[in-house]
């Protein structure tokens, strides 16, 4: 069986913030656990940046700089970003690289040839920040964009079309077909009932574009960016839309984006006679001490500073454990760092730098000899890989610290620094129950904690002897001032 993720390719007018980082680790978590059980060379994962926009120029003209060279610097940037936090891809795709140009010259051939592209005239209100067209009504009462509360432009010109409007049907024949299309299922039917209420043609060329990907039958337009960038998955995989990795393909995006990706992106892969996706997962957006992150509030969480304060694991399980994937939510620095001090500071680390401890004190780090708890650890794993087979990423993470604290209260309740004093072959019953914990605990964590795993195997010993007892979160001054 093969896996192929993908998450959004980012604009690159700024550098990456929380909210990118959040569906970034959501995807490499969920490639970490799919490359444990099947392999890694059975899973794909891509990710990448979207760089023919209208904001790669605004952005580059700003700081005065060459389009190529403010996106050189940018591109670096974001995948540095992603390598400093720990995210393991195997291949990071620009929109601007000469494999992805093709493909989408190719495709959009394909879509013509088929008749699905025509030429036509549009005069609609275009809003930069989203890159889309936005229709009166969702306008706010100033008359602005609603996300980005800037007046859009209006355009007036002559544009290349897709016959969206052909595809209602067929799209709602896939959903009904695949269940797992797109997950949640609140977002299942909201986008099956935008579909039902009948969809518009889109336009797919802009005449006025200063950068892009040109028109394979028009060189004057250029292709619209969201057309242009959905084919990224096609042109980042392996083998392609005939290999193995496309057919079982999973997009993780944000909310923000469904219909691009669940209504457009399915009808342009139909057109072009390729299977749509098999998965895409929208998960929710969150604020920042329940604010909107905005430069101007001047609440914009930087992920790459959070980890280098707090260590890349504690960014992951942090940020994955504060709300379920899936659905809203929200972040804060002060439930992060209690989140540092209480679960992983004193929760896990503590339990193995404990038990590692007394094991060396009264047992010369000799492993006991237990008796064999290998289906209650199978059982374990088994539930923590449902939750993440289920989408569950928080309640994988939950699951695990339920395992940390259950393990603390033996310790704290059987005392076998007590025991040991007065009944050897009782304590080392309890210690060989709570090394059996530690087992589970650092093979769950390559998951979810993977930079702390190597340390906590290495910590475990072999099979006769624990190791060295380390630190393996640091305690921080994290408490209130
Ligand atoms: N370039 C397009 C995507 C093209 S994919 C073919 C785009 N880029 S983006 O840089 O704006 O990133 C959007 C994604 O960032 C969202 O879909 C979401 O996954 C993530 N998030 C941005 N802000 C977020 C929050 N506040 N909360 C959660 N996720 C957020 O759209």
């Amino acid at each position: 069986m093969k896996k192929y993720f993908t998450t959004p390719i980012y604009y690159v007018n700024d550098v990456p913030h929380i909210g990118h980082a959040y569906c970034t680790l959501a995807t490499d978590t969920l490639v970490r656990y799919w490359r444990k059980k099947l392999g890694r060379e059975n899973v794909f994962f891509l990710t990448g940046t979207d760089e023919n926009s209208q904001k790669t120029v605004d952005a580059a003209r700003k700081k005065g700089e060459s389009i190529a060279e403010y996106l050189e610097e940018m591109a670096a940037n974001w995948r540095q970003s992603w390598e400093a936090i720990g995210i393991d891809f195997d291949d990071f795709i620009r929109t601007t690289e000469q494999r992805h140009v093709k493909m989408v010259q190719q495709i959009f051939h394909t879509i013509y040839d088929r008749g699905d592209i025509y030429k036509d005239k549009y005069t609609g209100l275009y809003c930069t920040g989203c890159e889309t067209f936005l229709k009166a009504s969702d306008l706010d009462e100033n008359g602005n964009c609603p996300d980005h509360k800037t007046p859009p432009q209006k355009l007036q010109e002559e544009n290349y079309f897709f016959r969206l409007s052909k595809y209602s049907e067929p799209l709602l024949k896939l959903y009904e077909e695949n269940p797992s299309f797109l997950q949640p299922e609140t977002r299942r039917k909201e986008i099956t009932n935008f579909i039902r209420s009948g969809l518009e043609d889109v336009s797919i060329s802009r005449e006025t574009a200063e950068f892009g990907i040109p028109l394979p039958i028009d060189e004057s337009h250029k292709v619209y960016v969201w057309f242009d960038a959905l084919i990224n998955y096609i042109s980042g995989v392996p083998g392609g839309a005939d290999g193995d990795f496309w057919k079982e393909s999973v997009h993780i995006i944000g909310k923000d984006i469904t219909r691009f990706h669940c209504v457009i992106w399915p009808a342009m892969l139909l057109s072009a006679g390729i299977k749509p996706a098999k998965e895409v997962f929208a998960h929710g957006f969150f604020t920042v001490d329940g604010q909107k992150m905005s430069k101007s509030l001047g609440n914009v969480v930087s992920p790459v500073e959070l980890a280098a304060q707090y260590g890349n694991d504690a960014l992951r399980a942090g940020l994955l454990g504060s709300f379920e994937f899936g659905h809203d939510g929200d972040f804060s620095l002060e439930n992060f760092k209690g989140f540092y001090r209480m679960r992983l500071a004193g929760g896990v680390g503590n339990l193995f730098h404990r038990v590692i401890t007394l094991i060396h004190k009264f047992l010369d780090g000799e492993k006991p000899k237990s008796e064999d708890q290998t289906a209650e650890m199978q059982k374990q794993l088994q539930e923590f890989g449902q939750l993440f087979e289920a989408g569950k990423i928080k309640g994988a993470i939950d699951y695990y610290f339920s395992i940390v604290d259950s393990a603390n209260e033996i310790l704290n309740k059987e005392e076998p620094w007590k025991l040991a004093k007065t009944d050897i072959e009782a304590a080392k019953k309890v210690f060989a129950i709570l090394l059996q914990k530690l087992e589970v605990l650092a093979e769950m964590s390559q998951v979810i904690l993977p930079e702390t795993a190597p340390k906590m195997k290495k910590i475990l010993g072999d099979e006769k002897k624990v190791g060295i007892p380390e630190i393996l979160f640091e305690q921080k001054n994290t408490r209130k001032a």
